[in-house]
């Protein structure tokens, strides 16, 4: 009956994570799919927790230190997410993704202490790795023999480590304490590591080799955290969103090993839901930006390394003062505001918000532009918005948007810069060329507001800034958006 009711848990966390998953696609389901998702996760972790046994059926048992452990992570994690900024949000993502894999890594070197134990215990291995197996399988998705066991504790521990030491560079990078630094051969290095790190998993499972298997699984764990922090070393920092999705795909991996080694459903189901939604994400991501993932992993985009190339940019560009500005969009019919990552920097969306109000109680129509990797993480602006309490239908995705900025008196840019820079249509030499952008200048007027003509997080320059229909509106977006909203109100 007890196991019974644990499979039942572990189905109704399978399914919340699916629905939950599901409902993440849409901002108005978001929340609750979180929820969800996450009251899924409390059952199957309770009921294993409370109703698991092994072959003797004995309980877990343990409590002081599950429970100790669950207090601690709560507290910590929760008083992290109450704190953190939406900007610093992809750092966060990067930490708890490393924690995960570090979890899976740590499940490999425990099952592999396990499975070496009962291989002492036993004269005869054969019989010993198999009864091994069964205690760590408690059985319906067995492996089908010892081999592919020690072969799932041993992808469990490479791309765990891989995760977790490649989250953490992508933290410290994310966080400012990390550069970007590529080492003369960096690819041959990082190919010959991963070799030998195929070498040593052959050499391992089929005991090719002759030497300790124990000696053997610390050096793969050794090259595995080399690999992980020699493989995102390189890569720029306006791609670290990408490499943190790819990440987290291998920590959805390795964390499905782990449910294969137990043969526990719910652990499988999740693994599996992060891999394959971790890859998809990584792949529309990289589409958004007209970039294959090896350009992304070898191309050292963006971060300060500035990317280089691209035709020269430069000219004058004129200025607009705040009572032109309001005057301009009071008398517009149709508005459309573009944010980017400065208006998340100034933490302007709720100001941005009332200044939607104002214009539409003067009649102005208005709407967003929401590029798919404008800010720097998926949904940003999105996320962003909606916490300001933006209505979700005057959101307009890049294709949907693009071909009605012909009708668009004005373009208000809020610290975008890149995902409106017309080099990527025109400049076969710029660095960006190919990345589908919103087309502003299709609109009658375009003006643009960010601190200064520095470029974006691609490093390089923006030729609509000159063009003769744009005017530069310069200031912190909070304090611009401030006051433009009651420049408005007094007109
Ligand atoms: P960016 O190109 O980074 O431009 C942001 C602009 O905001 C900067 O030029 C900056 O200019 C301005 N700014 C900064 N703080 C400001 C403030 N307080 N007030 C007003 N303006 C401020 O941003 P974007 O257009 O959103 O493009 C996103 C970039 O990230 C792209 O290169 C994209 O490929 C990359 N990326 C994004 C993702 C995802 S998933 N979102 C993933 C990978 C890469 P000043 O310094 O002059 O103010």
């Amino acid at each position: 009956m007890q196991h019974f009711i644990l499979l039942v848990s572990y189905l109704l966390g399978s399914i919340s994570f699916i629905v939950g998953l599901k409902m993440l696609s849409h901002p108005d389901t978001a929340r609750k799919g979180n929820l969800y998702a996450a009251v899924g996760m409390t059952i199957a972790i309770l009921a294993t927790i409370f109703l698991y046994t092994d072959e003797s059926g004995k309980h877990l048992g343990n409590y002081l230190w599950i429970f100790g452990g669950l207090i601690i992570g709560t507290v910590i994690g929760t008083m992290m997410a109450k704190k953190v900024q939406m900007t610093a949000m992809p750092q966060m993502v990067s930490l708890f993704n490393g924690m995960g894999g570090a979890c899976a890594a740590i499940i490999s070197i425990v099952e592999f202490k396990h499975l070496l134990h009962k291989q002492e215990q036993s004269t005869d291995i054969i019989s010993s790795i198999t009864e091994a197996l069964s205690s760590i399988m408690k059985t319906t998705v067995a492996p089908a023999n010892n081999q592919l066991i020690l072969l799932t504790i041993l992808l469990g521990l490479v791309i765990g480590t891989v995760s977790f030491f490649g989250s953490m560079v992508a933290f410290g990078k994310l966080n400012g304490n990390i550069n970007d630094k590529t080492l003369p051969g960096q690819q041959v290095i990082n190919i010959g590591l991963l070799l030998i790190i195929v070498a040593l998993l052959v050499a391992m499972i089929t005991g090719f080799t002759g030497l300790d298997n124990t000696l053997l699984f610390w050096i793969l764990f050794g090259i595995s955290a080399l690999y992980g922090v020699l493989f995102v070393m390189p890569i720029g920092g306006a791609d670290m969103p990408v490499v943190i999705s790819l990440l987290n795909s291998f920590t959805g991996v390795a964390a499905a090993c782990g449910g294969f080694l137990y043969s526990n459903p719910v652990m499988l189901t999740g693994g599996i839901l992060v891999g394959s939604a971790g890859t998809i994400l990584t792949i529309l991501m990289c589409k958004a930006m007209n970039r294959s993932l090896t350009n992304v992993i070898v191309g050292a985009f963006g971060g300060g390394s500035a990317a280089a190339g691209g035709a020269q940019v430069g000219g004058t560009y004129k200025e607009i003062s705040m009572s032109d500005t309001a005057v301009l969009m009071a008398y517009s019919k149709r508005v459309v505001i573009v944010p980017g990552y400065g208006l998340a920097v100034a933490q302007a969306q709720h100001t941005c918000h009332e200044l939607e109000k104002v214009l539409e109680e003067k009649g102005v129509e208005l709407t967003y532009a929401i590029h798919p990797v404008a800010g720097r993480m998926p949904g940003h602006m999105n996320v962003l918005l909606a916490e300001a309490d933006v209505p979700y239908e005057k959101l307009k995705e890049m294709e949907e948007i693009n071909p009605e900025f012909a009708q668009t008196d004005v373009v208000l840019i809020l610290g975008a810069n890149d995902v409106v820079n017309p080099a990527a249509k025109s400049d076969p030499s710029s660095p960006i060329y190919g990345m589908p952008i919103l087309e502003v200048e299709n609109a009658t007027h375009v003006i643009v507001n960010k601190r200064s003509m520095k470029p974006g997080y691609a490093g390089i320059e923006n030729a609509l800034f000159y063009q003769p229909k744009t005017s530069m509106l310069f200031g912190d977006a909070k304090k611009v958006l401030q006051d433009l909203v009651s420049e408005l109100k007094s007109l």
